[in-house]
C-alpha cells in the first residue's frame, strides 16, 4: 500500500514564490509516488484571523494549488473545518499535553512573540499543535513535508502519540516522520525578513507580469556596489538568493557570481536575467490560474473533504474504542 502524505496550509493570503520554492514542488513530485492529502487548515487560521479573512481565501489558495501543477485525481484536498471528527479528536488529545509543554514549543513561542499576542494569547492558538497532531493522526500519514520551523510540531504530534499509546494501552496511533525540504524559507524583496505576504515583500503566484518586474527591480542588493566596475557582495543579496532557487544552469550562476565578486558586473543585468527567469516560470502558472473557476475549485474541494471525513471517522472511532468511551454503545 502507498504510504500516506499530509501537509497543510492556513488560508491567511495567496501563495507565494516561497511557498512555490519551499512546498509546492514538491508537493507536485509526491502525489506521484504517495498517498497525498492537503489539508486547508481553516480552523487553525481563525484561531487569530477573522473567519470572513480565511473564509474569502479557501478558492483563491485552491487555484494556487491547481495552477502550480497539483492533480486532483492524485492530490486529496479537504477543509479542516467540514471534518469536525478532527475537532473531537482535538478534544481528547488536550489531556495528553501541558500548557507548559505547549507554552514551551518553539515554533509557537515564535509566532507569539510575531504576532505581539503579549498576555493575551487565546487559548486555542496556544493548542493549535495538538489540533495538528490530531490532523495527522487522523489521516493515518506517514510523513509529514515541512520546513525547519515546523519540526517542533512534529515532534509534539510524536509526543502525543506515544502518550495515547501508553496511557490506553494500545498500538492505534502510529508515529510520523518529518520530510524536511531543502530550501531554506526564501528571503523577501527588501532583504530584511523571510517573503510574506503580509509584509508586502513577496513575488505572489498570481502577480502580473508589471508587478513581478517591478518586485525584481526593487530588490535590495549591495547598497556597496555602486558602480558597475566596483566589486559586489553576493551573500545577503536578494537577486542572487533568487536565482539560486530558481536558475537552473548552475555553471552559468557560478559565473556571474564570481564575476560579481570581482568587479564589472552590473545589478541591472542580473536583474533582467532574474525577470526573465521568473517571468518564465510564473506565465504559465497565472495562464491556468485565470482558466479556473470558483465552482470547480469548489467541487475538488467538497470531494476531497467528503473522502477524508470517511477516514477521519474510522480513526476516530478507534480512538475511542481503545479509550474506552463508548457509553451508550455498550
Ligand atoms: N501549521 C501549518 C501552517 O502553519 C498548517 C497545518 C495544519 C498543517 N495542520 C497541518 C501542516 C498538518 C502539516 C500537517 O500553515
Amino acid at each position: 500500500m502507498e504510504k500516506i502524505i499530509l501537509t497543510g496550509d492556513r488560508p491567511t493570503g495567496k501563495l507565494h514564490l516561497g511557498h512555490f520554492a519551499g512546498s509546492l514542488q514538491k508537493r507536485v513530485e509526491l502525489q506521484n509516488n504517495f498517498e497525498q492529502y492537503i489539508m486547508i487548515a481553516d480552523l487553525q487560521a481563525i484561531t487569530d484571523n477573522d473567519v470572513g479573512v480565511v473564509k474569502k481565501n479557501i478558492l483563491e489558495l485552491m487555484k494556487d494549488y491547481i495552477s502550480v501543477g497539483l492533480d486532483p485525481h492524485k492530490t486529496t484536498f479537504l477543509l479542516q473545518s467540514e471534518i469536525p471528527e478532527l475537532t473531537e479528536i482535538t478534544f481528547y488529545y488536550m489531556n495528553l499535553v501541558t500548557v507548559s509543554r505547549l507554552e514551551r514549543n518553539p515554533t509557537v513561542k515564535n509566532e507569539i512573540q510575531q504576532k505581539n499576542f503579549d498576555n493575551s494569547i487565546p487559548a486555542g492558538f496556544l493548542c493549535y499543535p495538538v489540533s495538528q497532531a490530531a490532523d495527522i493522526t487522523a489521516f493515518q500519514a506517514d510523513y509529514v513535508p515541512v520546513g525547519n520551523d515546523q519540526l517542533p510540531l512534529i515532534e509534539q504530534t510524536n509526543e502525543i502519540v506515544r502518550k495515547f499509546n501508553a496511557k490506553y494501552n494500545t498500538h492505534t496511533l502510529k508515529e510520523v516522520e518529518p520530510i524536511l525540504s531543502k530550501t531554506e524559507r526564501l528571503v523577501g524583496i527588501d532583504g530584511k525578513a523571510k517573503a510574506s505576504k503580509s509584509l508586502g515583500n513577496a513575488i505572489m503566484l498570481s502577480d502580473s507580469e508589471q508587478e513581478i518586474k517591478d518586485k525584481v527591480f526593487a530588490m535590495y542588493t549591495d547598497p556597496n556596489h555602486i558602480h558597475v566596475s566596483d566589486p559586489g557582495r553576493v551573500e545577503g543579496n536578494v537577486v542572487f538568493e533568487y536565482l539560486s532557487a530558481f536558475y537552473d544552469k548552475h555553471d552559468h550562476l557560478q559565473e556571474l557570481k564570481e564575476n560579481y565578486q570581482k568587479g564589472g558586473l552590473g545589478d541591472i543585468y542580473l536583474k533582467k536575467l532574474l525577470n526573465q527567469v521568473l517571468q518564465e516560470l510564473l506565465a504559465p502558472i497565472r495562464e491556468r490560474r485565470s482558466k479556473l473557476e470558483n465552482s470547480e475549485m469548489y467541487s475538488i474541494l467538497y470531494e476531497g473533504t467528503q473522502k477524508a471525513r470517511s477516514k477521519a471517522q474510522q480513526t476516530l472511532k478507534q480512538i475511542k474504542k481503545s479509550m474506552d468511551l463508548n457509553f451508550f454503545s455498550i
